[in-house]
């Protein structure tokens, strides 16, 4: 995840290129690093040309004002400073100053990337911040508080054994071994000892007392809390049948759950995954990788059909097949033993691993205990905060006015949890932003990839343009409610997703 391996490609940039138009890119390289120059009216910037999330070129991405943003995920750059001013991206690229002479523009040094003035303790800003979780959320509001200068303590109190990680790829490249294990966590140790975040991990919160303003932890200790922001994500939903709980039965949700479940793989010869859910069928995905055999069990009979439409679930079903997977639809387990799995419809199916993946439940039961209002989620406000002022809720718990669809929504997307984390740490430095970020979220399966951008509860219409089967897989997929868009899918088709973005944020940007 860094910029160091990449080919260079295109020219020189140190040695002088003919002037860009203005809103143009230009992908070459300075000093032996690959650089970006870009062109805005009559400013010229060079940043950093891969990103810092997963390594994407970002000339293939788009320019949006005096920013660039990433075309796999939707990471966003300033090209002032090369700040990553949006995840998944939480380090900056480089900067170089640009230089004009005569009809030549030249890439010159590289910049010192400023550090942030500390905030100074004004009125409304907390003496500390208190985080519970140590997840995607937890972590991007402590990164942000410190980026935006705060200087009191921050500890994030996280009930995971692990730093935290890039969960989403627990069940892709970790799970199938084609990612390297070091890459897994978001930040090394030294990260939260420069930036003074105390993180404390093995340190699950039992109870939120509002009125006293302390944590009581499961250990039996007390923390006394400032401003507070609850980001405790969500568990998996336990499958209550007989053997579920048995050894060789795994659920995902933990670096420690990633990590037992290569373990198992490495012994396993036949895995049934039950559930054919985005967790479900990227596991599948990785264990094929493994050379270990599954057969995936679900009550649908077209995989990912509610969310994604007919095409693309019959689609990811065809791919599944070809890699060698069997599907048992439309219907459910009934039991698991040592041997492998019934199924309600008599079948017994032999196996040495079991993978339940049926979704996920908001871990909400602080909040409610407290008092704070909850509504399938904890209830927030467009500045994330909860019913109770001062204490702050993002990522999977939280339920938000979203502008865009018009209803309070909960979603379960790893970058919609960062950014939430980023605005509501703002929102604890008395900021009062609104939370109007576009949802996103990708999968992966195989060499298949989507990027879903907005968010359609129902829907009513599909509608696809260009082509999926297992020979082109190049499309755009709208999803409408009574003729309104409220979603896109793409397939390869990375600018017009960003440009989705682009478009849905001018929506918003017009009900203001
Ligand atoms: C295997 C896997 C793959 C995924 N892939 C994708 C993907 O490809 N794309 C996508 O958009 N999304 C994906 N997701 C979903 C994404 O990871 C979540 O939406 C995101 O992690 C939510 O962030 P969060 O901060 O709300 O919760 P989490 O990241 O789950 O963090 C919650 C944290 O709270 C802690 N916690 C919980 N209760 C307590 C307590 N009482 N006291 C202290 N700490 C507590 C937990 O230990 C954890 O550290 C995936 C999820 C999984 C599990
Ligand atoms: S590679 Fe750029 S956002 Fe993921």
């Amino acid at each position: 995840m860094s910029e160091t391996t990449t080919p260079l490609e295109g020219p020189d940039l140190a040695s002088g290129v003919a002037q860009i138009a203005d809103g143009a890119m230009l992908l070459g390289h300075a000093r032996g690093e690959p650089v970006l120059l870009a062109r805005r009216g009559d400013e010229l910037f060079a940043i950093g040309a891969i990103c810092t999330h997963y390594g994407a070129p970002l000339a293939d991405g788009l320019l949006v004002d005096d920013t660039v943003r990433c075309p796999w995920h939707h990471a966003c750059f300033s090209l002032r400073t090369g700040a990553a001013l949006r995840p998944p991206a939480l380090a900056p690229v480089s900067c170089w100053r640009v230089e004009q002479s005569g009809d030549k523009v030249y890439v010159r040094e590289k910049l010192v990337q400023q550090a942030p003035a500390p905030l100074p303790p004004v009125a409304g800003i907390p003496q500390s911040v208190t985080i519970v979780g140590g997840g995607a959320a937890a972590h991007a509001a402590a990164e942000t508080l410190r980026r935006e200068g705060y200087s009191g303590r921050i500890t994030m109190l996280s009930a995971d054994s692990s730093r935290p990680c890039d969960r989403p790829n627990l069940s892709k490249g970790f799970l199938a071994g084609t990612a390297p294990a070091e890459s897994n966590p978001l930040r090394p140790a030294t990260f939260y000892q420069e930036h003074a975040i105390d993180l404390r991990l093995n340190a699950p919160v039992a109870a939120l007392d509002v009125r006293a303003r302390q944590l009581h932890l499961v250990d039996g200790t007390r923390h006394a809390y400032d401003a507070l922001l609850l980001a405790t994500g969500a568990e998996p939903v336990r499958l209550d049948i007989p053997g579920a709980t048995l050894r060789h039965v795994h659920y995902l949700r933990t670096l420690a759950d990633s990590r037992a479940l290569v373990a198992k793989a490495l012994t396993s010869q036949r895995a049934v995954v039950i559930g054919a859910s985005f967790i479900g069928l990227e596991v599948a995905a990785s264990l094929r990788a493994r050379n270990v055999e599954v057969h995936v069990v679900a009550p649908e009979t077209v995989p990912m059909e509610r969310i994604l439409g007919p095409h693309v679930g019959n689609f990811i079903r065809t791919l599944h097949d070809r890699h060698g997977v069997t599907f048992h639809l439309g219907t459910t387990a009934a039991s698991i033993d040592k041997q492998g799995v019934r199924l309600n419809s008599g079948e017994d199916l032999r196996a040495d691993l079991v993978v339940i993946g049926i979704g996920v439940r908001p871990l909400v039961e602080l909040a409610q205990q407290a008092g704070l209002v909850i509504d399938r989620g904890v209830v927030v406000n467009e500045y994330l905060e909860t019913s109770v002022p001062g204490i702050f809720a993002a990522g999977d718990i939280a339920r938000w006015p979203d502008r865009l669809s018009g209803e309070c929504i909960r979603v379960e997307h790893w970058v919609v949890a960062e950014r939430q984390g980023e605005t509501a740490a703002r929102n604890m430095l008395g900021r009062r932003e609104r939370f109007e970020a576009v949802p996103f979220f990708w999968t992966e399966q195989y060499d298949f990839g989507i990027a879903y951008i907005g968010h359609a509860q129902r829907w009513d219409r599909v509608d696809m343009d260009g082509q999926l089967d297992l020979d082109v897989r190049d499309c755009t997929i709208v999803y409408r409610q009574g003729g309104r868009k409220l979603a896109v899918a793409v397939v390869h088709r990375d600018l017009e997703g960003l440009c989705a973005e682009v478009e849905f944020e001018k929506a918003i940007a017009a009900m203001a």
